[in-house]
């Protein structure tokens, strides 16, 4: 997903694991209790999930072994099913419309806002219909969704909310974190994220009922020996992953103030540079900075090709947008128009700002981009 991160001179990003995750991975496989299949998990994830809750404020943060999963995870927690529509980006990452696709519901692809390249909500009261069940916004690059707007038309249509947290761990809107703003909250763990386990995942719920119906469906619905009443699958994490994320979790603050700061580094850098839009963040958001996507007026692949071969992990999330991927294409979805995603498409860059990048790094990467947009890779 994220490209040849190992070879390059500044990857787009790269996991930061220190001894203290290697120590404890290593007593988890001292103590041979590798995974456990009880509905409250085992030490580590327990421990893993507190410290979620208290970073994020939220009542429960349930482990999974994936970002997907997670999603899938909610889905199922909501019963949404075949005959079911739910509305959701098309410029996101393919997980997000294939957890829906997996439960046998349709996706229903909104556009997007051009500020923050999250679901419009003029788009979405469009797209509603009798049986719409469910939004995913997605809080695109760490930057929040507009929450408000899409919460009001959750309420006035009766709709779920389930937060696309995957990539925005550490950001909030209006003073609370996303992926605590609605029914459930999707998180991803995957090594390109903010932190890492590997791979790996967890939910946010301040509901007590589906915190238990989640904790069914993450563990082939049981409770407690051969019990299950609803339908589940094993969605579980691993112990030793579970070990990796709450070193990580510990770490967390200091990654999202290097991110903060390598941003504004940048923006400084870049700024009064013609052809290039920086991002912001709006007054009612904090982004926890995981890519930092400028736009380029044109000649964007040209550019991004110029930086790549100068071995700078210049990115393009998402072209295609998932509308438009063949699997899509052949469902029939390639029809409908979204043409600020189209317009996104063809117009973003995202550029490494990582808790690795030095300063010495962010001139690099601004000066490279300077000659690439005076070089023939702005023809
Ligand atoms: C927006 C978005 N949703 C969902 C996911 C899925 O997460 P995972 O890769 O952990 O399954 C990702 C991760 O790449 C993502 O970026």
């Amino acid at each position: 997903m994220e490209g040849k991160s190992d070879n390059w001179l500044i990857p787009i990003n790269i996991p930061l694991i220190g001894e203290e995750e290697k120590s404890e991975v290593m007593k988890v496989l001292e103590s041979g209790l590798l995974t456990t299949a009880s509905p409250e998990g085992g030490e580590y994830i327990r421990k893993f999930q507190t410290a979620a809750e208290s970073f994020l404020n939220v009542k429960h943060a349930l482990a999974v072994n994936s970002g997907t999963s997670a999603l899938y995870a909610a889905l199922l927690a909501l019963d949404i099913k075949a005959g079911d529509e739910v509305l959701l980006p098309s410029f996101t990452f393919l997980a997000t419309a294939n957890a829906v696709l997996l439960t046998g519901a349709k996706p229903v692809f909104v556009d997007i806002e051009r500020n923050h390249y999250t679901i419009d909500s003029e788009d979405l009261e469009k797209k509603v219909t009798s049986r719409s069940r469910a939004i995913i916004p997605v809080h695109l690059y760490g930057h929040p969704a507009y929450m408000d707007r899409i919460s009001e038309a959750a309420q006035k249509h009766d709709l779920h909310i389930i937060e696309d947290a995957a990539q925005s761990l550490g950001a909030a809107y209006k003073g609370h974190q996303t992926g605590t703003l609605s029914d459930i909250g999707c998180f991803s763990l995957y090594p390109s994220k903010v932190i890492t386990s590997g791979e790996g995942g967890f939910v946010t719920t301040n509901d007590d009922t589906l915190a238990e119906k989640l904790k069914m469906v993450r563990n082939h619905g049981i409770v407690h020996g051969y019990d299950s009443t609803i339908l589940g699958t094993n969605l579980r994490m691993p112990e030793m992953e579970a070990a990796v994320a709450s070193v990580q979790m510990s770490k967390l603050p200091s990654f999202l103030k290097a991110r903060r700061k390598n941003a504004g580094i940048l923006t400084e850098r870049l700024s009064g540079l013609s052809g290039v839009t920086p991002p912001s963040e709006d007054e009612d958001c904090s982004s926890n900075w995981y890519l930092y996507t400028v736009i380029l007026a044109e000649n964007r692949d040209n550019v991004q090709e110029y930086l790549t071969s100068h071995e700078v992990g210049a990115a393009v999330y998402y072209n295609p947008a998932v509308h438009r991927v063949p699997l899509y294409v052949e469902k029939g979805f390639g029809e409908v128009s979204l043409p600020n995603t189209d317009w996104a498409s063809q117009h973003v860059l995202s550029l490494p700002i990582h808790p690795r990048v030095s300063e010495g790094d962010l001139e690099v990467i601004a000066s490279t981009l300077k000659k690439a947009l005076s070089s023939g890779a702005s023809m």
